[in-house]
């Protein structure tokens, strides 16, 4: 049965979170997936402040916009500002879903070590909406409008937003060894208890990491 951590703020959810990261970095050739979005943002504040050895780690990132006509919005821009420019990262293990060398592996399990996660007030994970199959692969996905209308406010105005992303799929996401999934504010809160305590249902896409052995939860508020 899956638990939700309850952490009692922000910033110790990052420096918790940075501890299951720092261990994971002392693994072999690590392989970890990241995600984007307003609730990583402490966890790679304190990543980029314990000063680790990246040299040997790989990172896939959840997905990316399609058509995006403006730059600094993009996945990878976020990621190169909030963490990559400031770690020892060899930039040749970057990978973005997109890069189509990669999609492949990433469909046929890559043997990630750990998944970090956010959840979507639609309980989306990655761009993986409701109804996505939770054999879902890497592909395009046009975004909801719900979707559309949360990720507005890093936009000049709500048409500036692009309607579809690439995603990792639900399938390759499943595949990791361990999986974290974390998510800050009340808003986030009823979504969450849905998916981890819920019907395991296609309608919640974050509800099938319920079935997932090793995985974890940190919330809040
Ligand atoms: C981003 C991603 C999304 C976000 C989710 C929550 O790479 O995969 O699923 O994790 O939309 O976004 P925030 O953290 O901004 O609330």
């Amino acid at each position: 049965m899956s638990k939700i951590k309850k952490i009692k703020n922000y910033w110790e959810l990052g420096y918790q979170i940075a501890d299951i990261v720092e261990h994971t970095l002392t693994l072999p050739e690590p392989k970890l997936i990241l995600p984007t979005g307003s609730t990583p943002l402490s966890l790679y504040k304190e990543l980029v402040n314990r000063q680790l050895d990246w040299s040997s780690v790989t990172t896939y990132n959840l997905d990316e916009y399609v058509d995006n006509t403006i730059q600094d919005q993009s996945y990878r821009y976020f990621m190169v500002e909030n963490l990559f420019k400031h770690i020892n990262m060899d930039e040749d293990n970057i990978y973005f879903p997109g890069d189509t060398a990669v999609w492949p592996q990433m469909d046929y399990g890559i043997g990630v070590d750990l998944c970090l996660l956010g959840i979507g007030g639609n309980g989306h994970i990655a761009f993986n909406e409701p109804g996505s199959s939770f054999q879902s692969e890497t592909r395009i996905v046009d975004l909801t409008e719900e979707t559309i209308k949360d990720n507005s406010r890093f936009f000049p105005t709500i048409d500036d937003v692009p309607t579809q992303a690439v995603t990792m799929g639900l399938k390759p996401i499943l595949s990791s060894k361990k999986i974290i999934i974390m998510a800050n504010g009340k808003h986030k809160k009823d979504i969450l208890e849905q998916a981890m305590y819920g019907d395991i249902t296609e309608d919640i896409p974050a509800s099938i990491l319920q079935t997932h052995t090793n995985m974890e939860a940190f919330y809040c508020d």
